[in-house]
């Protein structure tokens, strides 16, 4: 009772106003373009973001201080600002200029007016802005190029500038700089190249130096440099070496190098110091100077590719005498790191698969074309040696070794897992082990299918960019890793791909599939633009490409007759039932037009969101005019998706809503026994639509089914990552056993069963919408998520008769808490004994809480920022 009292004393105490609360905290995790502490960006006006702590209960920033330095003093002070911003925050002062390091601080003043200290300082650095500023020559003339050079006095800052293509090495001084690989990102490169900057101050020394470049054909099909190196020497002089024909050019022990079919690396061809000072090059040619790439040169500005993991074998068994086979346990994107000793000369060969056949040797049928193949060749050292390939990748989960001097062992080779290290930011669990585990194959499905841009697959021919599976996976994507600079990228790559017509490709840099893309699959520039803005509140992205995205619903427009979209080459891509293209087709036209739409009431075009709205509802009517068929009260063929498109963007008209969805559910419960029919599209939008339509439970029950088709059934037959087909097959013909698209329902398991999702009227999780589902036999759920503010959590456990959720809210944002009322008679929710809601009214006390209200079945709390421990309980 004591206790209570104390409690209830210490919340009012804490609520009054003027009372001395103790300065808050400083911001943190500082960001720039959503890059920490970036190197070498080239943005005009970079955006500048920071998260509050957690300082109490209903804490909101109500004014922010910026400070902007380089080593010459201040340069931008934005004053005291009084604004509830603090993500994306447009840097105000001069123009920047190239190179040149800038350090930030911030400071907020909380609710009650109460200062903070400064932030430890972020930083951001500038690239090159200007094209003039690159002096060097595209070259090429071998795969390793070389040049040396003499400092005469001590570098303070050096900073190398690369733009080689397809992949490079950067070495200086014998070593290898940074820890990038498969760089730079892929691009349109006849539009735009990459080019990537590094702080290369410690690695120079006065006296003689020598950088090397080694170099890979990559997706470019050629090896061509373009690098310089800055540097500022002691005593205030500088130095820039530059690629250009003073460069030699060699042939390095890289043979051969393939994405698709491995490479070939020969160590008896080292060349021992070639990239040290000292070496006699004077055998080596000069190197050739080339007409290079025609694109614009860009800044990389996102995570870069790395080696981001490194797998133990699992097992090791000989099928055949001199063949071993080792099962990693786990299928993943990347390579091998060979360890052998043996005589010189000896050579190795390692062939990846994601398949074995029953006699346990290696099944590549389904990689078709792509070889998957890399060959060592030993140089002999007595203490062996240690090779891992730079310029392929495979997608793999079993290794065969033959050539293999003696009996390799489990300690003969690791795995590398390699893809875009984007960072984890996302958790969920809940008390089903099937969820866990499809939460698992979807999260080595979707980082194992970055690779600078969103692929299809890691293993076959193909690993492309296709639009379509990109978008699918891009909200499960977001929730789980900080996509925002990743797609921020990609969105750039589409525009890039846009032609005057509006059309964008199949396939993003474009290189298979077809212009113009399917509008299933060109929607993507729309989805994911828009997803950028729900998920990171990135007002700027719809900004730069509103033009692009607009000339892309003018496109479809163009393409339709009677606003029907007849083209469609994929619709509901590998489904167990097929739908209507054209009806796929159409679904995209209106969503196209819904995104410019809000895109242009989110900028202020009010004219242009009437006209794209109201061209949005007349596609609607044509499409029910179109497909919906009366008697049977279906949609086109009836199929699964069919129906369900209809529906989810509420196309289909109050008044058949609720016969349509009674055909849909009657589908999947009688004619399918309770399973889905749906290919790629439809999966994406079934379990969202049929939980927002008060069938949770039927949600629940396709995503915990386990016989064909189904996750389940891909983890019953031991999926390690998600299969592009429902069906297990294995044969040569298009059966990728790593293809992110169906990870679409990562996106409900955060959204539905933890209860975490963004509010589109409070983007970038200003607003959270945490609505958890309680449903069927499942216990708890838990989710946790960064948002642009902070960490936003809510987990929940229940019984027949109570229930506990648990969530955190982050400063700057605000939550709508679903609280189901589990058909209790007489709910009452309370946090700490003290009641939030009873006898059916809101009863004020909880700190941080401004209202509840009761909803068909749930009680609806509205809280401020902070963590907060509910308990639903009743009768
Ligand atoms: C790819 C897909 C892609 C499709 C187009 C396939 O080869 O792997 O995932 O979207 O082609 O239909």
């Amino acid at each position: 009772m004591k206790e209570v009292a104390l409690f209830l004393l210490l919340v009012a105490l804490a609520g009054l106003p003027g009372l001395p609360a103790g300065n808050p905290p400083p911001p943190g995790s500082l960001r720039v373009e959503h890059l920490q502490n970036p190197i070498g960006i080239d943005v005009e006006k970079p955006r500048l973001s920071w998260v509050l702590p957690q300082h109490g209960r209903g804490q909101r920033q109500s004014a922010y201080q910026i400070v902007v330095t380089t080593a010459a003093g201040e340069v931008w002070d934005s004053g005291r600002v009084a604004s509830d911003q603090s993500t994306g925050v447009v840097y105000g002062g001069p123009a920047l200029t190239s190179g040149t390091t800038y350090a930030w601080r911030v400071r907020w003043w909380d609710k009650d007016g109460q200062e903070s200290p400064y932030s430890e300082p972020g930083t951001f650095e500038t690239g090159l802005l200007n094209r003039a500023e690159w002096k060097g020559k595209w070259i090429g003339g071998g795969n390793q190029l070389r040049r040396e050079f003499r400092l005469d006095a001590r570098p303070v800052r050096a900073r190398a500038y690369v733009a080689a293509l397809g992949y490079y090495e950067l070495r200086i001084n014998g070593q290898k700089v940074g820890d990038h690989v498969l760089d730079p990102g892929w691009t349109t490169y006849d539009k735009r190249v990459l080019y990537v900057t590094y702080d290369v101050t410690a690695q120079l020394r006065q006296g003689a130096n020598a950088v090397g470049l080694m170099l890979g054909q990559g997706w470019y099909g050629q090896r061509e440099a373009l690098m310089q190196l800055n540097i500022e020497l002691e005593g205030g002089r500088k130095a820039e070496i530059v690629t250009d024909e003073s460069w030699r050019a060699g042939q390095g022990p890289i043979l051969a190098d393939s994405i698709y079919n491995g490479e070939t690396y020969d160590a008896t061809r080292e060349t021992e110091g070639w990239d040290q000072p000292g070496f006699e090059a004077s055998s080596w040619p000069a190197a050739v100077v080339v007409d290079g790439p025609k694109g614009v040169l860009s800044a990389q500005m996102m995570p870069p590719i790395k080696v981001v993991d490194t797998l133990a074998p699992r097992k090791l068994s000989s099928p055949k005498p001199g063949v071993y086979v080792y099962d990693l346990g786990q299928n993943i994107s990347g390579w091998v790191q060979l360890r052998v000793r043996g005589p010189r000369g000896t050579k190795v060969r390692l062939r990846h698969a994601e398949l074995i056949y029953d006699d346990g040797t290696l099944n590549t049928e389904n990689l078709r074309r792509a070889k998957a193949t890399d060959y060592y060749v030993l140089r002999g050292d007595a203490d062996g040696e240690v090779w891992e390939p730079r310029f392929t990748y495979h997608g793999f989960r079993y290794v065969e070794l033959t050539g293999y001097p003696g009996a390799p062992s489990l300690d003969s080779i690791r795995a590398r897992v390699v893809h875009t290290a984007v960072e984890p930011t996302g958790a969920f669990a809940a008390s089903k082990q099937i969820l866990n585990d499809i939460q698992r194959i979807t999260l080595w499905g979707v980082r194992t299918n970055l690779h600078s841009v969103p692929t299809d697959c890691a293993q076959r021919d193909e690993r492309m960019g296709w639009m379509a599976d990109a978008h699918l996976a891009a909200e499960t994507a977001m929730l789980n890793f900080d996509m925002a600079a990743f797609y921020t990228n990609f969105l750039r790559d589409m525009s890039d791909e846009q032609s005057s017509d509006g059309a964008v490709t199949d396939t993003v840099p474009h290189k298979w599939g077809r212009r113009p893309a399917d509008p299933a699959w060109g929607s993507a520039y729309p989805l994911i633009a828009w997803y950028m803005y729900l998920h990171y509140g990135d007002r700027r992205v719809l900004e730069t490409h509103y033009e692009g995205l607009k000339a892309w619903a003018d496109f479809l427009a163009s393409k339709a007759e009677n606003h029907i979209v007849g083209y469609s080459y994929y619709g509901d891509w590998v489904p167990i039932e097929k739908t209507p293209g054209e009806l796929v087709s159409t679904f995209y036209h209106i969503w196209s037009h819904d995104i410019v739409a809000r895109a242009a009431a989110v900028l202020g075009r009010t004219a242009d969101a009437e006209v794209y709205s109201k061209r949005a509802a007349e596609i609607r009517e044509a499409f029910h005019r179109k497909f919906y068929r009366p008697e049977t009260g279906d949609y086109a063929n009836g199929t699964q998706t069919a129906n369900l498109l209809p529906l989810y963007l509420e196309i289909a008209p109050k008044e058949v809503q609720g016969r349509v969805r009674g055909n849909l559910r009657h589908d999947i419960l009688y004619r399918n026994n309770t399973h889905l029919t749906t290919g790629i599209v439809g999966t994406k939008y079934l379990l969202p639509y049929l939980t927002r339509a008060g069938l949770a439970d039927l949600a629940y029950e396709l995503a915990t089914q386990i016989t064909f088709p189904s996750w389940g059934y891909m983890i019953e037959r031991g999926a390690t990552t998600l299969w592009e087909l429902w069906q297990e097959k294995t044969g040569p013909s298009m059966n990728s056993h790593n293809h992110p698209m169906y990870g679409s329902i990562g996106a409900w398991f955060y959204e539905s069963l933890a209860g975490l999702a963004a509010d589109p009227d409070k983007p970038g999780y200003r607003r959270i919408v945490m609505r958890p589902q309680m449903v069927r036999d499942l216990r708890w759920a838990a989710g946790r998520i960064r948002t642009p503010y902070g960490t936003a959590a809510c987990s929940w456990q229940r019984t027949e008769d109570s229930a506990e959720v648990e969530i955190t809210v982050p400063v700057g944002s605000e939550a709508e808490i679903h609280i189901p009322t589990l058909g209790l008679s007489a709910p009452e929710v309370s946090e700490g004994g003290v009641a939030v809601w009873r006898e059916g009214a809101y009863v004020p006390g909880v700190q941080g809480v401004t209202s509840a209200k009761a909803e068909a079945r749930a009680i609806v709390i509205e809280a401020g920022s902070g963590r907060y421990h509910f308990r639903l309980t009743g009768q």
